[in-house]
C-alpha cells in the first residue's frame, strides 16, 4: 500500500477477509440512507439511451474496428470527442506494434505447362521469394522428415512435401536446412491447406496445396523426371502499425485531493469480421456514460477514463498504457475497473473477474455497490482483458462482465440487435456508484468500510465462460 492510499481503503480490505456475516457491517439506517442519496447522485443520472447510442455509433456507424485500421482510428476520434464534450482532459496515446501482412501475390508456374494451373495458399509468416520468384526443380521430398532429405541434393530445389507424420514447421525447416528455395506442402485430406509457420525461424517461402494438386505434381515428376517451377510469394511480411489509447482525466478537487488515482477502462478494438457490439462497444459505451455522469461531480480522487486499442491481439494497448505510468503514479493508484462485454442479451449474469481469483479493493467496492444499487455480485477468476496489465503492474483490478459468455463472442453475429440496454444500464449504475463511492470527497470512512458480500462459494470457483 502506498502512503497515498486513504486509510479507509485498508479498512475495506481488512474487513473483507473476515468471514463474518454481512449484517455485522451494516451501517446504521441513517448512514445507509445517506449512502443511497450519494449513490443516487450517479445512479439516477445514468441514461440507458445514451449508452445505446454509443454502441450504435461504434458498432453500426463505424462497424468492425480491427487493431491498427482506419475504423479503429475513427472509434478513437469518436471516443475522444465524447470525453472532451464532458470537459475531461483528453490525450490520444499512440503506440506501434508488429503484425504479419499476408502476401499479395502468390503463384506457382510449372515450366512448359500453361492452363488453369495451381491455386496455392500461403502459410502465415512465410518469407517472400525474390521479386522474380524462386525457380528450381521440384523434388519429391516425401513427408519432409530429415531422413527424406538425407543423401539427396535439395539445394536450389522446390521441395514437394505431403502433410502428415511431423509438423508443418518441421517439414519447412528441414527443407530450408537442406537448401530448398521454396516448399510446397500438400494436404492428405480433402480441402485446401492453409496453416502457419512459427513467427520466427529459418524458413523459405512455404505454400499449401490440395491433395489433388500435390498428387498431380508428384505424378508429373514421375512422368517427366525433371519438372521446373517458379514460385512467387510477394508483398508479405511483418509490418509496423499504429494503434491508440484514449486517456481522459478528471482531476481531483484542488482543495480536496488525496493524491489517489482510479482507472475506468474498456477496449475499443474488435476482432476481424465482427462489428463487436458486445465485445466491446458495450464496454466503451458504459465507460463513456460513467465519465459523463462523474464529470459533473466533485471528487477528491483523480479518475482516469481509458479506452484501449489492440486488446484483441494481446492486450497491447493496456500493456503500453501501464508501461507509461511512473512508479510514483503506480503508488498513487487505487484500482482499475475494466468493462468487457457488458451488454449481450444472450450472456448470463453480471460478474466480476480478477486475474488471480482473489478479491481486492475493486471487487469489494463492486460487490458493495452492487448490493446497494442492483443485487450482490459474485467473483470469478479470468485474465484475458485489460485488467491484466494493471494487475501485473501491482494495481488492484477487475473486469466486469456477464457470464456465461454469449454464443456470438467474436462472431460476425455480435451485432447491436443482441444488445440489452438494461444490462448496460445496470452495469453503469453498479460501477458508477462504486467508483463514486471511492472518489467522492465527502465519503465518510464508515461507508467506505462497508463490506463486500462473500462470494457464493468461497474462496473462488474457476468459472466457465
Ligand atoms: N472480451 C474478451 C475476453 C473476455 C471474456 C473478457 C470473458 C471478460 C470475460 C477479450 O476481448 C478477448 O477476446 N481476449 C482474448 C485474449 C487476449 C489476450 C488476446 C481471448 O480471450 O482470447
Ligand atoms: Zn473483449
Amino acid at each position: 500500500m502506498g502512503k497515498w492510499r486513504k486509510a479507509v481503503l485498508s479498512g475495506v480490505m481488512a474487513a473483507s477477509v473476515l468471514a463474518v456475516p454481512l449484517s455485522v457491517y451494516e451501517a446504521p439506517i441513517a448512514a445507509k440512507a445517506a449512502t443511497q442519496a450519494l449513490d443516487n447522485k450517479v445512479v439516477q443520472k445514468i441514461d440507458a439511451e445514451k449508452i445505446y447510442q454509443h454502441v450504435s455509433a461504434l458498432s453500426v456507424g463505424i462497424g468492425e474496428r480491427v487493431t491498427g485500421s482506419e475504423a479503429e482510428r475513427k472509434a478513437v476520434d469518436y471516443i475522444a470527442a465524447q470525453y472532451r464534450s464532458y470537459g475531461l482532459d483528453v490525450t490520444i496515446q499512440p503506440f506501434t506494434f508488429q503484425t504479419y501482412e499476408e502476401a499479395k501475390e502468390i503463384s506457382i508456374q510449372i515450366a512448359g505447362h500453361s492452363g488453369k494451373g495451381l491455386e496455392p495458399s500461403v502459410f502465415k509468416y512465410s518469407p517472400n521469394t525474390p521479386a522474380e520468384g524462386a525457380t528450381g526443380e521440384i523434388m519429391d521430398a516425401g513427408l519432409g522428415r530429415a531422413s527424406d532429405f538425407a543423401g539427396k541434393d535439395a539445394a536450389g530445389k522446390i521441395a514437394l512435401i505431403e502433410r502428415g507424420g511431423i509438423t508443418f514447421a518441421e517439414k519447412a525447416a528441414n527443407a530450408a536446412a537442406a537448401g530448398a528455395k521454396a516448399v510446397l506442402i500438400y494436404n492428405n485430406t480433402t480441402g485446401p491447406l492453409k496453416s502457419s509457420l512459427p513467427s520466427s525461424g529459418n524458413y523459405v517461402a512455404t505454400l499449401g496445396l490440395t491433395k489433388t494438386e500435390g498428387e498431380a505434381l508428384k505424378a508429373l515428376i514421375e512422368k517427366e523426371q525433371t519438372v521446373t517451377a517458379t514460385v512467387k510469394v510477394l508483398g508479405g511480411g511483418m509490418v509496423t502499425k499504429t494503434s491508440h489509447n484514449v486517456v481522459a482525466v478528471k482531476k481531483a478537487h484542488k482543495n480536496h485531493d488525496t493524491g489517489q488515482i482510479l482507472y475506468v477502462g474498456s477496449h475499443h478494438d474488435s476482432v476481424p469480421g465482427s462489428p463487436g457490439a458486445s465485445d466491446n462497444a458495450s464496454g466503451v459505451a458504459v465507460n463513456l456514460e460513467i465519465a459523463r455522469v462523474l464529470s459533473s461531480q466533485q471528487t477528491d480522487t483523480e479518475v482516469r477514463f481509458l479506452t484501449f486499442g489492440a486488446e484483441e491481439i494481446g492486450l497491447l494497448g493496456s500493456y503500453h498504457y501501464v508501461s507509461t505510468l511512473t512508479k510514483e503514479e503506480i503508488d498513487r493508484s487505487v484500482g482499475m475497473f475494466n468493462f468487457d462485454m457488458v451488454g449481450s442479451k444472450n450472456a448470463g449474469d453480471m460478474i466480476m473477474f480478477t486475474v488471480d481469483g482473489e478479491r481486492n479493493v475493486v471487487t469489494n467496492t463492486g460487490a458493495s455497490a452492487s448490493s446497494r444499487v442492483f443485487k450482490p455480485l459474485t467473483y470469478g477468476k479470468v485474465g484475458r482483458s485489460d485488467h491484466q496489465p494493471f494487475h501485473e503492474g501491482g494495481i488492484a483490478a477487475a473486469v466486469f462482465s456477464y457470464a456465461p459468455l454469449e454464443p456470438e463472442y467474436h462472431q460476425p453475429t455480435d451485432t447491436i440487435d443482441k444488445i440489452s440496454k438494461e444490462k448496460m444500464e445496470n452495469m453503469a449504475k453498479v460501477v458508477g456508484a462504486g467508483v463514486y463511492q471511492i472518489a467522492r470527497k465527502d465519503t465518510p470512512a464508515l461507508e467506505r468500510a462497508q463490506v463486500a458480500p462473500k462470494p457464493a462459494e468461497p474462496p473462488f470457483e474457476e468459472r466457465p465462460l
